[in-house]
């Protein structure tokens, strides 16, 4: 199949591999979807498409033999891992795991700065977990190599969010047009910061449906309409659930909160079931950037519009795309 553009049309379906030094991201650090604009977002698409074509023909090939990622997680990991890992390993190069940060020096109180400058004696590029919001970017002022932020803090989650449209995509075959309910934690959820922004580079509307203290940070609705997008808050999903086309499902953040007293009054805000997606469209999808606990129940796993475990298959062909590109070989 051609890759799908964002306008739907097909685009010209091969992109032949090899050495691109001259392709946006080149040598670049991936820290926010702010850095993306359409024609990126069409560029990473059309090879994470390809990536996928390419996965399904031979499985694993050569397009990054030599080149060494480095997986620096201080936070918990398990999809986010081990697709960058397994990303890595299909384009044929290898990977330094220090996903268990107490093992390392850092338990010694080794720097950030100086772990990060460590790993790019050994590494091409450091893929970066950490709770702090703006630890990938204190991470690339210090790391003359590519450093690809997997997540930090509260903040944002920026390959999740590329993962995320890419599901859209490919599910629904367009963007522009769709309205997609955000449910959930929206304070602490560093994945809906991510793909918010990421959304209000196309014509959508943005449905956010979360308890009152775990609402979309202000700031981030307040970008948004300065991008025209349209925007809804409420707490009830049952006022726009027939309306959406995309139902994105988060986790309460419970590691986030300063008071579990808090975490406990929110924790079971929420629960899709199979006669909640009785009342949705036909066609939509219901996405999810998982671990989930709780909030979407398991009788809605056969339900074909539930697109949470492919969505985790399309990560894999959208961080295989991005190291490609920051390491000069799309
Ligand atoms: N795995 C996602 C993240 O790391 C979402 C979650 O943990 O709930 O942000
Ligand atoms: N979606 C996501 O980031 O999952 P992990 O926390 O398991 O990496």
């Amino acid at each position: 199949m051609a890759p799908i553009s964002m306008s739907g049309k097909p685009q010209s379906p091969h992109l032949p591999f090899g050495d691109r030094q001259n392709a946006p991201f080149y040598g670049k650090d991936v820290l926010s979807v702010k850095q993306f604009e359409r024609a990126d977002l069409e560029y990473v698409f059309a090879v994470a498409h390809e990536m996928r074509e390419m996965v399904a023909r031979v499985g694993t090939f050569d397009l990054l033999k030599g080149k060494i990622m480095a997986s620096l997680f201080y936070e918990p990991s398990t999809r986010t891992s081990s697709s960058f890992t397994a990303a890595m390993q299909r384009l044929g190069g290898c990977v330094i795991n220090i996903n268990e940060v107490q093992y390392s020096s850092v338990s010694k109180g080794e720097s950030l700065p100086d772990t990060v400058r460590t790993l790019e004696c050994y590494a091409d590029v450091i893929v970066l977990r950490h709770p702090e919001v703006g630890a990938s970017a204190l991470a690339a002022e210090y790391a003359e190599k590519p450093v690809i932020n997997a997540g930090d803090g509260i903040g944002e989650h920026p390959t999740q969010a590329l993962l995320d449209l890419f599901t859209i995509l490919e599910e629904l075959q367009r963007v522009d047009g769709l309205t997609v309910t955000m449910l959930g934690d929206l304070k602490y959820g560093r994945t809906v910061h991510s793909l918010a922004r990421l959304l209000s580079c196309f014509n959508v509307n943005i449905n956010y449906v979360a308890p009152e203290i775990l609402k979309m940070p202000a700031h981030i609705i307040e970008e948004l309409n300065g991008n025209g997008t349209e925007q809804t808050q409420s707490g009830d999903l049952e006022s726009v659930l027939a309306q959406t086309d995309v139902l994105y499902v988060t986790r309460v953040q419970r590691e986030r909160f300063e008071n579990p007293d808090e975490y406990e009054t929110v924790k079971d805000a929420y629960n899709i079931t199979p006669q909640t997606m009785a009342r949705a469209k036909e066609n939509m999808i219901l996405m999810h950037p998982l671990p989930r606990v709780g909030e979407i129940d398991m009788a809605v796993d056969k339900d074909p519009r539930a697109a949470y475990f492919r969505q985790m298959e399309y990560g894999l062909y959208v961080r295989m795309a991005l190291l490609a590109m920051v390491l000069g070989k799309s």
